[in-house]
């Protein structure tokens, strides 16, 4: 950012407290290598990891929107991530430091990693998992779920790690869209002083041949809780690792295979397997996390994201061990036992680096700043934030009651399909502007654009994109090309459709202000609208459904459900708790409706689309626009009735 103080009509900027030589002298050197040559920028990148065999042909878009990086080079991604740290010092070096909802903590330096990820490699190959097949892992946040990922891409399987407070169906539709052939799960896990039925939502999924690709299941004890075993198909992981040797080579690996497939939701249908791979995947997440959290050697860093969602893929797992870092891994929540709890982690390791998400710091606002204000907070020095648009107010108490006015926040912007960070300050950066992205990367070009495809100029809103390829990039989605072309590259040509609406400011920073088609950001998770709708209308009394996102002080954004009942059901208390369990139990907890309103019909365009823009906006009470081309304006006229 140039040297400016104060940019007219924005928020206020704050002087970078951690600016430094070396960050600045980083950040410039970055922005000059990429401004001059992008592919050569990244070609230098490449050199971080390290190459069975060199690429040869670092870009080639001849297949565009199939792009390729590092075309021939050869790697594994386990390699990178322990192997080549195990000749210098850093083998004793903590990975990870797992602190566990009990109190409990465990330390896994590189060497420990090595050996437990080498046996449960040789497990899983002994169960038959071959180079190419799919893993499911569905866990809490315990290191065993790490090491099943790493174990995966040591013989070259793809993990598919499905959250774990998805419910049993949508696990069963992720094993079963992914043809996953093992699935790697834990008996139970903690959550604010109870236990989670990991292994029986399992059972659910399989029950009756639910996954027939499954053919055997790895359960982790973590409660210890009773659970069946299925003779023949369960297996104790305990019990596997026992007997397991001790070193596995890793699979040499070409730069275009698939790495892991991740489920997220889109606009329509249902969720889809993003598919990423390993070279442009390795390169740009471990240069990503090397110069966007400056992460140093004797550094503790804390991203507090779980590994079901890509933030806890590219900085909890990869970016942090790519680069030979300290990493804690946190099993619980926020406010279990108290509301210190975060604080008490930050205090006890000494966590240098802090990476979290806007809902987070929104309720930690909210429990009040006597909480991390009666710890020890002075090991921290860069605070991160990512998930949805950190609202300045937010931003200002993460900087000042975390941070103590110490620390820079880098805001980072980018997604399950981008892989890595795209939009974010660098730590080099002379101010910080309370609420913006800011910037691309080096060697990424994002850019808003306006409903022609062209840029918008300061001060103007529109479509964020990005017009060139990026290494990390999602490749496709798993069984749907189509909607790969669809979704992102149909509407501009030559350039990535985020989903995301973004402003300039006048300084030509980019603020990112949320998704603009029918994905719903709840506390930093993504729902699609279309998976809320069709659970709902399983049920019997439901003729049609429109869910909408609407604005929520602490979680971002809230669900509301518009529903209309079949002739000889009537609306009540009753039905809309049986209609919200209805998506708790096809979707998880995060997907619970907030509200649901009854109303007689769904307001739609002459050509029968649902209007959920409009629901939106009487649900936020805004002024309406125009509503000529709904085929019965009369609808929103009773919808806001009932609503009010
Ligand atoms: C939102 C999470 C504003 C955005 C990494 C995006 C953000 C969606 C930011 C992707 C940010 C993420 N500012 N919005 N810094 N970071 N988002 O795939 O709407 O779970 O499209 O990836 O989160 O969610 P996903």
């Amino acid at each position: 950012m140039e040297d400016k103080k104060k940019a007219p009509g924005i928020y206020e900027d704050v002087l970078n407290p951690a600016l430094n030589e070396r960050v600045k002298k980083t950040a410039e050197e970055l922005r000059a290598l990429a401004a001059q040559d992008r592919e050569a920028f990244w070609a230098e990148m490449s050199k971080n990891i390290s190459w069975y065999k060199e690429w040869n042909k670092i870009f080639d878009d001849s297949k565009a929107p199939y792009y390729k990086w590092f075309l021939d080079g050869k790697l594994n991604a386990c390699y990178n991530c322990i192997d080549r740290h195990l000749s210098s010092w850093r083998r004793n070096k903590a990975a990870i430091i797992f602190e566990g909802e009990l109190g409990d903590s465990r330390v896994l330096t590189y060497q420990d990693l090595y050996r437990e990820v080498n046996k449960l490699a040789n497990v899983l190959k002994g169960l038959g998992v071959k180079r190419g097949d799919v893993v499911a892992i569905y866990s809490q946040m315990i290191p065993e779920a790490v090491i099943a990922m790493l174990a995966c891409t040591r013989i070259g399987a793809l993990h598919s790690v499905v959250f774990g407070g998805f419910s049993a169906t949508a696990l069963q539709e992720r094993i079963n869209d992914s043809k996953s052939k093992v699935l790697i799960t834990a008996d139970g896990g903690y959550r604010r002083g109870k236990t989670v039925p990991m292994k029986e939502n399992a059972d659910k999924a399989l029950a009756d041949n639910g996954c027939p690709s499954i053919e055997k299941v790895i359960v982790v004890k973590r409660t210890g809780q009773d659970v069946p075993m299925e003779p023949g198909r369960d297996l104790w992981y305990s019990e596997l690792m026992e007997e397991a040797e001790l070193h596995c080579e890793p699979e040499v690996m070409d730069a275009e295979d698939p790495l892991f497939l991740l489920y997220s939701s889109g606009t329509t249908g249902k969720p889809k397997g993003i598919l990423h791979t390993v070279g442009g995947y390795l390169v740009g997440v471990h240069t990503t996390f090397k110069y966007i959290f400056d992460y140093q050697e004797e550094d503790v860093y804390w991203c507090t994201a779980d590994i079901g969602w890509i933030t806890g893929h590219s900085y909890l797992v990869y970016g942090p061990l790519l680069n030979g870092a300290t990493s804690v891994i946190f099993e619980g929540a926020p406010d279990f036992p108290a509301q210190d709890r975060y604080w008490r982690i930050v205090e006890k390791y000494g966590v240098n680096i802090f990476y979290t998400a806007p809902t987070v710091i929104r309720m930690l606002m909210r429990w009040g700043e006597q909480w991390p204000a009666s710890r020890d907070l002075s090991s921290l020095r860069l605070l991160a934030s990512v998930g949805e648009p950190i609202n300045p107010e937010a931003w200002m108490w993460f900087y000042k009651h975390i941070g103590r006015e110490r620390c820079p926040i880098m805001d980072t912007w980018w997604q399950s399909e981008t892989g890595m960070i795209l939009v974010t300050p660098l730590p080099g950066d002379t101010y910080l502007r309370p609420g913006a992205a800011s910037w691309s990367f080096p060697g990424v070009e994002a850019d808003v654009f306006n409903e022609k495809g062209e840029p918008v100029k300061p001060g103007e809103e529109g479509f964020l994109v990005v017009t060139k390829p990026w290494p990390a990039m999602l490749r496709t989605l798993y069984n749907d090309e189509e909607r790969y072309l669809s979704t992102y590259w149909q509407q501009f040509k030559g350039a990535y459709l985020s989903g995301d609406g973004a402003k300039r400011d006048e300084d030509n920073l980019i603020w990112v202000t949320g998704r603009i088609d029918d994905v719903i950001n709840v506390s930093g998770h993504r729902i699609g609208t279309a998976e809320i709708e069709s659970s709902l209308i399983e049920h019997k009394a439901v003729a049609e459904a429109a869910v909408i996102g609407k604005k929520h002080e602490l979680k971002g954004q809230a669900i509301s459900a518009f529903v209309t009942l079949r002739d000889g059901f009537d609306g009540s208390d009753e039905l809309i708790a049986e209609l919200k369990q209805l998506v708790v139990s096809k979707i998880g907890a995060l997907a619970r409706p907030e509200d649901i309103y009854f109303t007689s019909e769904l307001p739609k365009t002459r050509s029968g689309k649902i209007m959920r823009r409009l629901l939106r906006d009487i649900a936020e009470g805004k002024v309406l626009g125009d509503t000529t081309t709904l085929m019965d304006p009369a609808v929103i006229n009773s919808i806001k009735k009932q609503y009010g």
